[in-house]
């Protein structure tokens, strides 16, 4: 990495049209970024960007669509086809995912608490470990596989609310009631 930077500065030096056009290098205006730089943003090291919404709307907004379109294809009686499949599969990329942004504090008032709780995340890591499961199950294009992990997913969710989930959901955010998502075109 430090020898490309080099190589590039070399580069420059010997020929001024090597640094042309060099979009990435050029400085950023401060006019161009964020009209508040530091909201939400943190430092600029190489920590990951903080949540900027709270891990219930991450909950709604992507866990619960994505162990959705988990636990439909799971259900089905009939062979799943290829579509069907690269569904479940980009579902599951969509839970791992979430694992690991559920393991950040979001912006909800319990949020940082509840992620420096040793049994928060196990249950966020077991959630992962399931999605993986379910990309297995759909390397193998295997039903029966696919069941067994979407069961055990309802289980990891159930467990993680019944210990932490308060009454009513923080924010008044709940989750959306139409399912499959629904297409806004
Ligand atoms: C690591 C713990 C944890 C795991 C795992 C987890 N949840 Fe949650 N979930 C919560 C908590 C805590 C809340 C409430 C957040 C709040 O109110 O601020 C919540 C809220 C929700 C909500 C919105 C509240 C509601 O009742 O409508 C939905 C929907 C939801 N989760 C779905 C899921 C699904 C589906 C899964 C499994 C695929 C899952 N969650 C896995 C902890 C978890």
């Amino acid at each position: 990495m430090r020898l490309t930077v080099l190589f590039a500065a070399l580069a420059c030096a010997v020929s001024a049209t090597a640094c042309e056009p060099r979009p990435l290098d050029k400085p950023i205006a401060r006019s161009e970024t964020l009209a508040d730089p530091s909201a939400g943003l943190g430092s600029p090291d190489d920590q990951p960007l903080p949540l900027a919404v709270s891990l219930n709307e991450t909950m709604v907004a992507l866990v619960d669509f994505a162990a959705d379109g988990v636990w439909r294809p799971a259900a089905s009686e009939t062979p799943l086809t290829d579509t069907q499949w690269a569904l479940v599969d980009q579902n599951a990329v969509n839970l791992i995912s979430a694992a690991s942004l559920i393991t950040m504090k979001g912006q909800g008032v319990n949020d940082e608490a509840w992620v420096v709780n040793p049994d928060w995340r196990r249950w966020s890591l077991e959630m992962r470990t399931t999605a993986a499961q379910v990309r297995a199950a759909v390397a193998a294009r295997d039903q029966e596989r696919l069941r067994l992990a979407g069961d055990r997913l309802v289980e990891i969710c159930q467990t993680c609310h019944q210990a932490f989930k308060p009454g009513l959901p923080s924010m008044g955010v709940t989750r959306f009631p139409v399912y499959p998502k629904p297409s806004t075109t």
